[in-house]
C-alpha cells in the first residue's frame, strides 16, 4: 500500500522540523512493510510576500487527494499573524472540515516539568479542541475604519453538530483511556454559546453513564492544568480554549517541542491534517537547533489515524525511549547543546518496528 502524503512545511523552523523528520518517518513505514509518496506544497508567508496569498486559489482542491497532511508551522515576523492563520491554516482546518483537534499532552520520563515534583508518567491527557468555528468563525467585521469612533464586532458560532461532534468524540476517547471528560466553558459569562455547550455535554454524558464528567471555567482551568494536571484525562474545549490551554499543556510536559496534534476529519472524506502545536518560532530560526520531536510524534499520529499502527508505535516508542536516556541528544528548548539533525540520526538507530 503505497500512501500520498501532502507536505507543507511552511515557515520558520517548519522547513526544518519537517524536513528533518521525513527520513525517519519513510525508515518507519519500511520497517511496517509498507510506503508513502510526499509532494511538498511551498505555501506560506514567502509566497505571501511575492504573490499575495499563502495558498493558490485553488490549493484546498490539490491537497483535497491526499490521504493526508503534514504541516510544518506558519507565521512570519514581517506578515500579520491573521493573515498566516487565516490565509493557509483555518482554510484547511474548515475547508476539510477536521472538527476534531487532538492535542495529547505526556509527561514521559527522562524530561523535566517546569513544575514542581512531578516524573514521567505524572501527566497524561489529551485535549479535544473543536476545530472549525466557536471562537474562530469568520463573522463579523469593522467599520468606520479611518474615524474616531472605529468598531469592531466579531461573533462566535456554535452549532450543534460541530458542538456535538467534538463533545461526542471526547467521551469516546475517555471510554478508551481512564473514563474523565473535563469540559471547559466560560458560562457565566458567555451565557448564549457556553450554556448551549454545557446543555450538550449533559445530553451526551446521558449516553455515557460510566464516564465522570467535571465542568470547569476556563479560567479555573488555566490555573488547574498548572496546580493538578495529574487529575486531567481528556478534556474537551472550544477553539479558542483548547488553543489556550494546549500551550499549557505543552509547557507543562516540558517543552513546546514535544508537543503533537492531529486536525481529523472524522468522516474520511477530507484528508486529516498533522501538525506540531508550536509555531514558527522566529528567535530560533535558521540556528539548526528546533526540536523536531512534535513533528515526530505527529507523524506518529499520521500513521496512526492511516491505520499503520506498528509505524506510529515505532515513532512514538523511539521518542519516548530517547528522552528517557540522560546520554541521548537533546535540543537546547530540553536543556541540552544537539542540533535537530544529531536528536533526529539518534532516533533512526532507536527505531524498531
Ligand atoms: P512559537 O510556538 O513559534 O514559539 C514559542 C516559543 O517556543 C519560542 O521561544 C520558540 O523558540 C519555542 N519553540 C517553539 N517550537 C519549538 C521547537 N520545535 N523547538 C524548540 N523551541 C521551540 O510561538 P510564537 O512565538 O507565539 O509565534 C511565532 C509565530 O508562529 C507567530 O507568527 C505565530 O502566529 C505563529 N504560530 C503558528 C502556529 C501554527 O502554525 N500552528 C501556532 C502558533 C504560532
Ligand atoms: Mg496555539
Amino acid at each position: 500500500m503505497a500512501y500520498e502524503i501532502a507536505t507543507i512545511p511552511g515557515d520558520g523552523i517548519g522547513p526544518e522540523v519537517v524536513d528533518a523528520a521525513l527520513p525517519l518517518f519513510e525508515d518507519a513505514a519500511d520497517a511496517a512493510g509498507f510506503s508513502f509518496e510526499t509532494d511538498r506544497f511551498d505555501w506560506g508567508s514567502e509566497r505571501y510576500v511575492e504573490e499575495g496569498a499563502m495558498m493558490p486559489d485553488d490549493g484546498l482542491d490539490r491537497l483535497e487527494s491526499y490521504d493526508s497532511i503534514l504541516l510544518g508551522a506558519v507565521g512570519h515576523p514581517e506578515v500579520p499573524d491573521h493573515v498566516t492563520l487565516h490565509g493557509l491554516l483555518l482554510p484547511i482546518r474548515k475547508g476539510f472540515d477536521q472538527g476534531i483537534c487532538k492535542r495529547p499532552s505526556v509527561l514521559f520520563d527522562g524530561i523535566e516539568s517546569p513544575l514542581r515534583g512531578y516524573e514521567g508518567g505524572d501527566i497524561d491527557f489529551v485535549v479535544y479542541r473543536e476545530n472549525t468555528e466557536g471562537e474562530y468563525a469568520d463573522v463579523g467585521g469593522r467599520e468606520h475604519l479611518g474615524f474616531d469612533n472605529d468598531v469592531a464586532v466579531q461573533s462566535g458560532v456554535f452549532t450543534r453538530d460541530a458542538t456535538e461532534r467534538i463533545v461526542r468524540a471526547a467521551f469516546d476517547a475517555a471510554a478508551e483511556r481512564e473514563g474523565k471528560v473535563t469540559s471547559i466553558t466560560k458560562s457565566n459569562a458567555q451565557a448564549h454559546s457556553m450554556v448551549f455547550w454545557d446543555d450538550i455535554v449533559e445530553e451526551i454524558g446521558e449516553e455515557y453513564p460510566d464516564i465522570e464528567v467535571e465542568r470547569l471555567l476556563v479560567d479555573a482551568a488555566s490555573m488547574d492544568f498548572i496546580r493538578r494536571p495529574e487529575e486531567f484525562d481528556v478534556v474537551v474545549a472550544s477553539n479558542l480554549f483548547g488553543d489556550i490551554l494546549t500551550d499549557i499543556g505543552a509547557i507543562v510536559t516540558g517543552s513546546m517541542g514535544l508537543a503533537p496534534s492531529a486536525n481529523v476529519n472524522p468522516d474520511g472524506e477530507y484528508p486529516s491534517m498533522f501538525e506540531p502545536v508550536h509555531g514558527s518560532a522566529p528567535d530560533i530560526v535558521g540556528k539548526g537547533v528546533a526540536n523536531p520531536l512534535a513533528t515526530v510524534l505527529s507523524g506518529s499520529m499520521l500513521f496512526e489515524h492511516l491505520g499503520e499502527q506498528a509505524a506510529a508505535d515505532a515513532l512514538w516508542d523511539a521518542v519516548t525511549d530517547q528522552v528517557a536516556d540522560p546520554d541521548a541528544p537533546r535540543t537546547p528548548d530540553l536543556g541540552g547543546e544537539a542540533a535537530t539533525e544529531d536528536v533526529v540520526a539518534d532516533l533512526r538507530d532507536r527505531l524498531s518496528v
